[in-house]
Parts: structure tokens; C-alpha cells; sequence
């Protein structure tokens, strides 16, 4: 289970900081909502921030975009070195080229789908796809309770990946913590982020291991039966 914490949770006055902390506990990624006030109503990191991030961290940069022109934002988060970036496919005109843009600037493609979106909706470009974000809150805000009708929906996703063959994998983002990792990797989840229960958490690094030894026991479990 790969475990990308969201920032956005972290000490906003301290960025250095979360960016140990995800170092110390052996982060995957790091989760980086943009939100624009518009897409959603919050509004968060801008392009120089995610430069100042890239600079300091080798940790990957999983760029989640919650805005509403990804068409023109683009270019811009991929060059300020987004290595994974992701777009909501209800803001996506054309979303397959952008797609392509992502993969041509070097990263990896995800697509973003808000709880109540239908897998349909990324169905014809799967097989261009590094990754499908599943919203299990619908965006805007760190700290909202878990959606737990998204995990038939991440069950249907991996059923389809598998059956065609697939490498994409799944990620799931909102209100995921220790009480719930167990259901979310069982149903064949292979990213979770995580904000507040990491953030949040006495222990941020000691809850980031946690949460991936729990995730791991469950997907292997999965996998076993
Ligand atoms: C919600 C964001 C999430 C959020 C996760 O709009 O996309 O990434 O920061 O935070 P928690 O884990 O607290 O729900
Ligand atoms: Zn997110």
C-alpha cells in the first residue's frame, strides 16, 4: 500500500516541516491539493509553491487538481515539477488530451472522479491512465467523513482494470485513517492519502507507519483469497 499524506493537514506555516515528517515516515508521495475557489470553493497552493516543494523534497509530487480550467493550469504545475498530477474529470473538456499532455511533460496521468461521478466517465480512456483518483469526500476541504458507498465503486474499478489487463492503479482521497484502511485496501485500493489522520495524529510518522502496515496486511490478505 502506498501512502501519500495530504499537506494540505500539515502546519501551513511550516512546510519544511511536513515535508520531514513525510520523509521520516517513508512517504510515497506527497498529496498536493490545488484548489482554485472556484472548481471548489478553498484555495490553496499556487505555482511557486509547488516549485518551493519540488526543491525541497525527493519525494514525489502527486499534484491533485481541483480547479476549474486544468486546460490552462497545466503546463505550468507540470513545469514547476508536479511528477504525478491528476485532473477532475467534471472539469475536463478534453480530457484525453490532456492526458497526453500530462504523459508528454514527463508525469504520470491521473484522472479524478468525485464521489458521485460514474466510472463511465473515464471508461474510453482507461488504457491511457496511470492512475484513478477516487474522491471519498467530495473535495474542498481536509478533515470530512468518509463516503463509504466509494468503496463499491473502487471494488468495480479494480474488477475492470484486472480484467483487461491493466497497470493502472487506484488511489482513494478523503477521510481515510486507521479506522478505515482496512475496508479501502480490501477493495483494491492501492493509494491512500491521507490528511488529518496523519496531520492530525500525536505522531504524524509513527501514524504514516501504521496506516501502510495496516494497509499492506489488508491488500495482502486481499490478494490471498
Ligand atoms: C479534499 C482533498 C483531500 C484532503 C484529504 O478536497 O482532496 O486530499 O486534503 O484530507 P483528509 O484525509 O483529512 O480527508
Ligand atoms: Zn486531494
Amino acid at each position: 500500500m502506498k501512502i501519500a499524506p495530504s499537506i494540505l493537514a500539515g502546519d501551513l506555516a511550516d512546510l519544511a516541516s511536513v515535508l520531514d515528517v513525510c520523509r521520516d515516515g517513508g512517504a510515497d508521495l506527497v498529496h498536493v491539493d490545488v484548489m482554485d475557489g472556484h472548481f471548489v470553493p478553498n484555495l490553496t497552493f499556487g505555482i511557486p509553491v509547488v516549485e518551493a516543494l519540488a526543491r525541497r523534497t525527493s519525494i514525489p509530487l502527486d499534484v491533485h487538481l481541483m480547479v476549474s480550467n486544468p486546460d490552462r493550469l497545466l503546463d505550468d504545475y507540470l513545469a514547476a515539477g508536479a511528477t504525478w498530477v491528476s485532473v477532475q474529470v467534471e472539469a475536463a473538456v478534453h480530457l484525453d488530451r490532456l492526458l497526453d499532455r500530462i504523459r508528454q511533460g514527463g508525469a504520470r496521468a491521473g484522472a479524478v472522479l468525485n464521489p458521485a461521478t460514474p466510472l463511465a466517465s473515464v471508461e474510453e480512456v482507461l488504457g491511457r491512465l496511470d492512475y484513478v483518483l477516487l474522491m471519498s469526500v467530495n473535495p474542498g476541504f481536509a478533515g470530512q467523513a468518509f463516503l463509504p458507498y466509494v468503496l463499491d465503486k473502487a471494488r468495480r474499478l479494480r474488477l475492470r482494470i484486472d480484467s483487461l489487463g491493466l497497470q493502472v492503479e487506484i488511489e482513494m482521497d478523503g477521510g481515510i485513517g486507521p479506522d478505515n484502511i482496512t475496508e479501502v485496501a480490501e477493495a483494491g485500493v492501492d493509494i491512500c492519502v491521507a490528511g488529518s489522520a496523519i496531520f492530525g495524529a500525536a505522531d504524524p510518522v509513527t501514524r504514516m507507519q501504521e496506516l501502510r502496515k495496516v494497509g499492506d496486511w489488508s491488500k495482502r490478505a486481499r490478494s490471498s483469497r
